[in-house]
Order: structure tokens, then sequence, then C-alpha cells
């Protein structure tokens, strides 16, 4: 590979990155200060509205880093640290459809929660399902750290 053509992917891989660990980061902030100054149905509507405009900025900035990774990483052998490596950029896309179909099901259910709040079975299920839903995106944030070590010690 030339030097322009590593310096072009090094340059767009790293913007995508700082996108997604950066959007990531601020979700969780913007999280944190929705939960304390919006009224539950503001809430389910602010969190639909964040969530798929985010996903249009942070799924392709993922892919792009990953992408753009893989072709930094065209010339190295396939040993045991890029087989970790790729397996846990796949296992980090698939818990990442995941977590976007389970962030729909809970906004559905939340919002099914508030039309009826006397439910206390739908109220037990928005339970259960946020702290399922907590599990994965701390998982989404844990495979991010792991997939950067493994980038870095791809890249010494
Ligand atoms: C990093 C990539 C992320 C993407 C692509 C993403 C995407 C989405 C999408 C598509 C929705 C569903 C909106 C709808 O259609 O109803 C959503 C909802 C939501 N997201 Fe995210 N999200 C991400 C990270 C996070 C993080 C890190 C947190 C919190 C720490 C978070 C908290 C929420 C919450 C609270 C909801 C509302 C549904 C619920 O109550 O669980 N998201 N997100």
């Amino acid at each position: 590979m030339s030097d322009t053509t590593r310096a072009v992917l090094l340059g767009i891989f790293t913007l995508s990155s700082c996108i997604w660990v950066g959007g990531y980061v601020a979700i969780v902030v913007v999280v944190r200060a929705a939960n304390r100054s919006l009224e539950p149905a503001q809430r389910v509507a602010f969190f639909r509205a964040l969530g798929r405009g985010y996903l249009l900025v942070g799924g392709p900035a993922l892919l792009v880093a990953l992408g753009t990774g893989a072709g930094l990483l065209s010339d190295h052998g396939w040993d045991a640290l890029l087989i970790a490596t790729v397996a846990v950029a796949a296992v980090l896309v698939l818990s990442l459809a995941v977590g976007v179909a389970q962030a729909r099901r809970m906004t559905r259910l939340r919002a099914a929660a508030l039309a009826s709040a006397q439910d206390v079975r739908l109220s037990a299920g928005v339970r259960r399902g946020a702290r399922a839903a907590a599990a994965l995106r701390g998982t989404i944030g844990l495979l991010t750290l792991t997939l950067i070590a493994l980038g870095s010690l791809l890249a010494t």
C-alpha cells in the first residue's frame, strides 16, 4: 500500500473512530441529563428522536472505522491477535443491531406503560427491559474498549 493511501485511510479511520467513541460517551451524558430534566412522556419522545438520529451517524461511523481499520491491517498476517480483533468487531456490530432492536421495543413498551399507568405487568416489563438494555449498552461500550486495545496492539 502506498504512503498516500495509508495516510488517507488513517485520517478517515481516526475521524470515524472519534465519532463512534465520542458519540457513545456523549449519549451517556445526554441520557443522564434527560432522565433528570424531562417528564416520562417527553423522555420517550426525546430518546426516539435522539436514537434514530444517532443511528444514522454512529452506525455508518462504526462501519467506516471497521472498514478503514481492515484496510490499514491488510498487510498483517492472520495471527491470533487479528482473529480475536475480527471476532470482537463482529460481536460489536451484532450487539449494536440487537441493541437497536431492543431500544425500539423499549420505546414501544414505555409508551404503552405510560398509556396504562395502572398496569403492573407492563411496569414490571419496563423495569426488566431497562435492565437488559443497560447491560447490552454496557457490553457495547466494553467491546469498543476491547477493540481499541486490540487495535493498539496490532498497530505496534
Ligand atoms: C452508541 C450507539 C447507539 C445507537 C446507534 C443507539 C440507537 C438508538 C435507537 C435507534 C433507539 C430507538 C429509538 C426508537 O426508534 O424508538 C434508542 C433508544 C434509546 N437509547 Fe440508544 N443508541 C446508542 C447508544 C445508547 C447509549 C450508550 C445509551 C445510554 C447509556 C442509550 C440510551 C437509549 C435510551 C434510554 C433509549 C430509549 C429506549 C429505552 O428506554 O431503552 N443509547 N437508541
